[in-house]
């Protein structure tokens, strides 16, 4: 998909077809307006007859319209003017662009930045557009021996008044390099988990760093034995699949400027190992890399905006299996901070595997750390699948996050993080439990990996019930790779 910002006015546009919004009570928007003067009254002649209403998400699409230049014209609905907000926003383009994929035309004319979307800017506008634009455009047939006929749809052009068109463009530019790396990471996770191995996440890593230009280091088991990553080994016995610890370094801030650490949690596939899980859905655990994919996404897209910032991506990769070697319940760790962990649950090992990870990143002297992972099922009962859970050691961290999810409408909410839930992770054995029991199950995970975020800020995004989508629709949907984007271009302008 390409995008590109068009200046002018929607009449004159001789493209094969363009897109304007018309609100619901027959209110045409500017442009629907324009579009009228020059047809002589057509286009409100269809919304006084009652064709198009002006319904959130539909759309209408007239031919050869008098005084129009483009080919054809799509009306899209954008409901109420008083109630329309982001979410609306998204969803009237997105009725627009998969309208217009459903036609002939190979290039579509969105004119969408004049719609009113509260205080958003154009960039804001542009940028959710190239967003919703990629997800339609969105394929997964890597595995199916047919594959479905490209879409003609391969343009989008946003018309933009004069003095937007810089913002306009700079939007599309930040919102096509966001989708690329939303894309990715839906790539990653949707791969089953046969096929997408630590191995292959550290395979694809490399291809990333060598077409991006970044920085790689894979830490094989043997490394990670001498580092005494006890804990994340721990994961990776049960398995015939080696681990992997990759380390990706973009450097686009100066050299002295301390990094931002983000740190995916990578279980390629979670079986629950000893602790074995049920058998319905359990498919659904080839997601468990998400977080991982997050990290890869977001690293790309930095690099193809070339942010002034320094990032360094830490991704612990293994497979949870219950083979002959595993973890057993009762089994007691010693992870790389010297913490003694006792394992009465082998399925809570996304903590295991990020704990060692978390220590990993002190060498960094990072400015930040933010860990991403599918991590705990209570994460989904608490917030389902809208928000991410956010815990965060530093307030200001914490506000920072919760700012970039809204501006990329992939919000996350704030959970606490108070010491009285760190009773819970209590070990008659050990230094602690890796579980604290049901009650607040999201909320003690957090309160174990903050037991090795001690020496940076750090904040936790629990992406358990974001990442992907269950039931008929399943399938990875590449969150939180924008909230993270979000996140790192506001460092980048405020370094
Ligand atoms: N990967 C799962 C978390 C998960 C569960 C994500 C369901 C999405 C949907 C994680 O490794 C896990 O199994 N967590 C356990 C922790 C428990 C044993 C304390 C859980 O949530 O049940
Ligand atoms: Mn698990
Ligand atoms: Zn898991």
């Amino acid at each position: 998909m390409e995008f590109s910002t068009k200046r002018g006015t929607p009449e004159k546009r001789a493209a094969p077809c363009i897109a304007v919004g018309v609100y619901a009570g027959h209110k045409l928007s500017a442009a629907a307006e324009t579009l009228d003067r020059a047809s002589k009254g057509s286009v409100r002649e269809v919304v006084r007859r009652g064709d198009m209403e002006g319904k959130l998400g539909s759309t209408l699409l007239l031919y050869r319209v008098p005084g129009v230049a483009a080919e054809r014209v799509l009306l899209v609905g954008l409901g109420d003017e008083a109630a329309l907000h982001e979410r609306e926003y998204r969803e009237a383009a997105r009725a627009a662009v998969k309208a217009a994929q459903e036609t002939g035309a190979g290039s579509v004319t969105l004119c969408f930045t004049e719609i009113r979307v509260g205080r958003r800017d154009s960039a804001w506008k542009a940028l959710q557009v190239a967003l919703v634009a990629a997800e339609c455009a969105y394929r997964f047939e890597y595995m199916k021996s047919k594959k479905s006929d490209p879409r003609p749809l391969a343009n989008i052009e946003l018309l933009a008044a004069a003095r937007d068109a810089a913002a306009v463009a700079r939007g599309l530019r930040q919102g096509a390099a966001t989708g690329a790396g939303v894309s990715l990471a839906k790539d990653l996770g949707n791969l089953p988990g046969n096929v997408c191995t630590p191995t292959y996440l550290a395979e694809q890593a490399r291809k990333i760093a060598r077409e991006w230009k970044l920085e790689l280091e894979v830490l094989e088991r043997k490394d990670m034995e001498k580092l005494g990553m006890g804990s994340l080994l721990s994961v990776a016995q049960g398995s015939r699949q080696p681990p992997k610890l990759i380390v990706l370094n973009y450097a686009g801030g100066p050299k002295k400027a301390k990094p931002v650490v983000l740190v995916g949690k990578g279980i390629t596939f979670d079986t629950g190992g000893i602790s074995l899980k049920p058998s319905p859905e359990m498919d659904e655990m080839k997601f468990d890399m998400c977080g991982a994919a997050s990290v890869l996404g977001a690293l790309r897209a930095c690099a193809e905006m070339k942010l002034k910032l320094n990032v360094v991506g830490i991704i612990p990769t293994t497979e949870n299996m219950p083979g002959g070697a595993a973890t057993k319940p009762g089994d007691i760790v010693t992870s790389m901070s010297g913490q003694t962990i006792e394992v009465l649950n082998t399925d809570a090992e996304g903590r295991l595997i990020l704990c060692d990870a978390l220590t990993y990143a002190e060498r960094f002297e990072p400015e930040a750390v933010v860990d991403i992972a599918t991590l705990t099922g209570a994460c989904v009962i608490a917030l389902g699948h809208v928000a991410s859970g956010l815990y965060s050691n530093k307030e200001a961290l914490a506000r920072e996050l919760l700012a970039a999810g809204d501006e990329a409408y992939d919000r996350a909410w704030h959970m606490p993080l108070w010491d009285d839930y760190q009773e819970q992770l209590k070990s008659n054995f050990a230094d602690m439990a890796n579980i604290g029991g049901r009650p607040a199950g999201s909320v003690t995970a957090a309160c174990f990996l903050s037991r090795f975020a001690k020496k940076f800020d750090w904040a936790h995004l629990d992406i358990a019930g974001t990442a992907w989508k269950s039931g008929k629709d399943k399938g990875s949907t590449g969150r939180p790779v924008a909230l993270l984007i979000s996140f790192l271009m506001k460092r980048a302008e405020t370094a």
